[in-house]
């Protein structure tokens, strides 16, 4: 990773510059809550929360009873050794998938699938595997994987990405452009490889993980926002690309959900951690953040047969958090 590297799983790396996760923004206005609330701040979500209506709205993970929704298809997905691809990775071995677990972090990679347990080793469904998605070869090798071990790919996840906190006047040119080649061009070159692939097996699933935050400006997250637009935009442009071709393509957008990207967002965030998570939970209409089963969950049934007449849609996962912004 890059010196003055963005914030991924394994948190802000720059010492030098104030810029980064320990402090997003600037001490008056950080990227919080603020940022995503309606600007008139007339209404926001901060009402009463009853815990015990809102432990009906959270999935659990079960993942050895699941129900088997994507039963002998085969995934690639990145980003799936941390967070929202791991989440998803164990969710589709459960649903009975076979998935390349691509991340340049291999280790974690390796972490996700062994904690699906014995049984999902020795039935051989996952893998791990080392992939830069900024390069095309690593990715053009994670379709490949798939193809030479399970005989086809049937469904791309295109998950990986990095934020990296900073007003637009005062973003560095390199900061920006490492942004836009994780989320960006990442998400393009899993695309571009999966789509021939996918086309091979007489048709298949691309889901590409953008965000919210992709849907509406924040202040702070300015190459994070635009990354993620453009995102939803390339997942459009593949859904007409491959809409006769028995190609779906679809984006996850979830809003703030409880993973290392933001756990490092908040480490860096003004006052104490209970503060700054309770401004990301004040812009979700529910009352709480996201989970990573809350954005498998929606994955799942994307990737599945069930969503056969869903295509080029930029899917909320949010608490309503959409139904007052879009
Ligand atoms: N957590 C949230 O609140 C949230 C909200 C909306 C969208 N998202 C998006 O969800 C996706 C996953 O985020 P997360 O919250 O799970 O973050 P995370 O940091 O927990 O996981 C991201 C994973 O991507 C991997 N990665 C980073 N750069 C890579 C590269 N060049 N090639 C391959 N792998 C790389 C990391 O090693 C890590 O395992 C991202 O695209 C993120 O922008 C997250």
């Amino acid at each position: 990773m890059d010196a003055r590297g963005p914030v991924d799983a394994r948190g802000p790396v720059d010492a030098r510059e104030p810029v980064d996760a320990r402090e997003p923004v600037d001490a008056r206005e950080p990227v919080d809550a603020r940022g995503l609330v309606d600007a008139r701040g007339l209404v926001d979500a901060r009402g009463p929360v009853d815990p015990a209506r809102q432990s009906k709205n959270i999935p659990t993970t079960n993942w050895r009873r699941a129900m088997a929704r994507l039963a002998g298809k085969i995934a690639v997905i990145t980003g799936g050794g941390s967070g929202l691809g791991r989440a998803m990775a164990q969710r589709f071995v459960a649903e009975g998938a076979s998935v390349v677990v691509a991340d340049i972090n291999e280790e974690g990679a390796r972490e996700t699938i062994a904690a699906m347990g014995a049984d999902v080793d020795a039935d051989g469904r996952a893998v791990a595997l080392r992939v830069d998605v900024t390069r095309e070869e690593d990715c053009a090798a994670a379709v490949q994987e798939a193809v030479t071990r399970w005989g086809r790919l049937d469904i791309m996840v295109a998950n990986a990405g990095i934020g990296f906190p900073g007003r637009i006047a005062t973003l560095a040119k390199e900061d920006w452009e490492r942004v836009l080649a994780v989320n960006l061009t990442g998400t393009f070159l899993c695309a571009k490889h999966a789509f021939g692939a996918l086309r091979q097996a007489g048709g298949g699933v691309i889901l590409a993980t953008a965000s919210v935050a992709g849907m509406q400006g924040t202040p702070g997250l300015g190459p994070y926002g635009a990354s993620k637009a453009a995102v939803i935009q390339l997942v459009q442009t593949l859904a007409l690309e491959g809409a006769r071709l028995g190609i779906r393509a679809n984006a996850l957008c979830p809003v703030w959900a409880q993973t290392p990207l933001v756990d490092a967002m908040v480490a860096g965030s003004r006052g104490t951690a209970d503060e700054a998570r309770a401004r990301l939970v004040g812009v979700v209409p529910m009352g709480r953040l996201g989970t990573p089963e809350d954005v498998a969950a929606a994955a799942v049934y994307l990737a599945s047969d069930e969503a056969a007449f869903i295509t080029g849609v930029a899917f909320p996962i949010d608490g309503g958090h959409m139904a007052r912004h879009g």
